[in-house]
């Protein structure tokens, strides 16, 4: 029930530090270390490369999981989109591990996908919210990602969740293989589940944003690079399905080779700045926007931020900054939609779960 709350999504929003702490209780043992499963351990470290399929957020949270994977545990991840990799399938290396990531745990295009890999014989995990759902049946192991249920339309919690427990597994990988792990993944995600609830105490400071910015606007862009492209891209996917605002990531090196030509006097344009090795290079993106008309916005973590930025992160863990900077965009979303009389819930022609291919 949404009690209080006058929408699902500001309480499943509002949900996010709660889970993150519910992911590390169940996922660490006694001495606080990092513990999955023996058997999904096992499969990690027999996989030569890792095949992350996925949908809409889940994708986004699988392009995040990537990285966490290849930095973390150096194992050679792949991406894809569920149903693109259906009828474009990639040469596929000699022993593959399949990750299927999804909320629902029912969407077709994903089970699509893992029907094919049962059949030529590889192994599959699920990381899902829906332990008993059709693809962790499916497939030989599953990790709950313990969210509880999400109703909103708009995918929130689940998002965080997904990629705080790819992290873990990444950790829980790296050390099977032997790797030195210098990242206390436990620590740090109690960290992100504090500096979320500061975030979700900043609803004032992102509702006048989301006024300011996109009250009246028929398009909106984000940009970052790294992992802040990727959480660009969830952004854009929230404040699309939720505000019907045409709205869309980009990578910023990519700007000038077409997309720059977009911008427009008083276009919005939402910069994420997280990332210290890319973080001047971003703010050489938002100038050049800036200077053909756009209207910026810079989301920067604290000690990367400059003065003028209009929203600052306090800081965590490098890995982890896209459980974090997400939480100001699923707000601004909320609020957009919100202010613009759209059904926040429950937006046109989307359904929960997508049981068609
Ligand atoms: O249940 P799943 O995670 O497999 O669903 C995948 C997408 O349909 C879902 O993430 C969709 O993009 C959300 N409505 C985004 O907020």
């Amino acid at each position: 029930e949404k009690g209080t709350y006058p929408h699902y999504m500001l309480k499943e929003i509002d949900e996010q530090p709660l889970v993150i702490r519910n992911i590390i209780s169940k996922y660490q043992d006694e001495n606080g270390e990092v513990t999955l499963d023996d058997e999904i351990r096992h499969a990690m470290n027999a996989a030569d490369r890792i095949y992350i399929i996925a949908a809409g957020t889940s994708y986004h949270a699988g392009l995040v999981g990537k990285q966490l994977i290849e930095t973390i545990a150096k194992k050679p991840v792949e991406t894809h989109i569920a149903s693109e990799f259906l009828y474009n399938m990639p040469l596929i290396s000699n022993n593959p591990l399949f990750i299927f990531i999804s909320q629902s745990g029912e969407t077709a295009d994903s089970r699509g996908v893992l029907v094919n890999v049962k059949k030529l014989g590889h192994p599959a995990l699920t990381i899902t919210n829906v332990p008993g759902s059709t693809l962790s049946r499916e497939a030989d192991f599953t990790l709950h990602t313990v969210a509880g249920p999400e109703i909103a339309v708009a995918s929130t919690k689940a998002y965080t969740a997904q990629m705080a427990v790819l992290a873990l597994l990444a950790v829980d990988t790296a050390k099977a293989q032997g790797i030195a792990v210098e990242f206390d993944a436990i620590k740090e995600l109690s960290i992100v589940a504090t500096v979320m609830e500061a975030l979700c105490d900043q609803k004032e400071a992102l509702e006048k944003v989301a006024r300011d910015y996109l009250s009246t606007t028929r398009n909106c862009f984000f940009i970052g690079r790294a992992s802040d492209y990727y959480v660009g891209l969830e952004g854009a996917l929230k404040l699309k399905e939720i505000s019907y605002i045409q709205a869309e990531g980009f990578a910023g090196g990519e700007l000038k080779h077409g997309t720059i030509a977009l911008i427009e006097e008083g276009t919005p344009v939402i910069a994420l700045a997280t990332q210290e090795h890319v973080n001047l290079s971003i703010r050489g993106n938002v100038k050049e926007v800036a200077a053909r008309g756009a209207n910026p916005c810079i989301i920067s973590l604290e000690g990367l931020n400059s003065e003028n930025d209009q929203f600052i992160i306090p800081k965590v863990h490098d890995y982890l900054t896209p459980l974090v900077a997400v939480i100001p965009l699923q707000l601004i979303a909320y609020y957009a939609s919100l202010h613009r009389g759209c059904d926040v819930d429950k937006p046109r022609n989307l359904a929960k779960s997508v049981t068609v291919e």
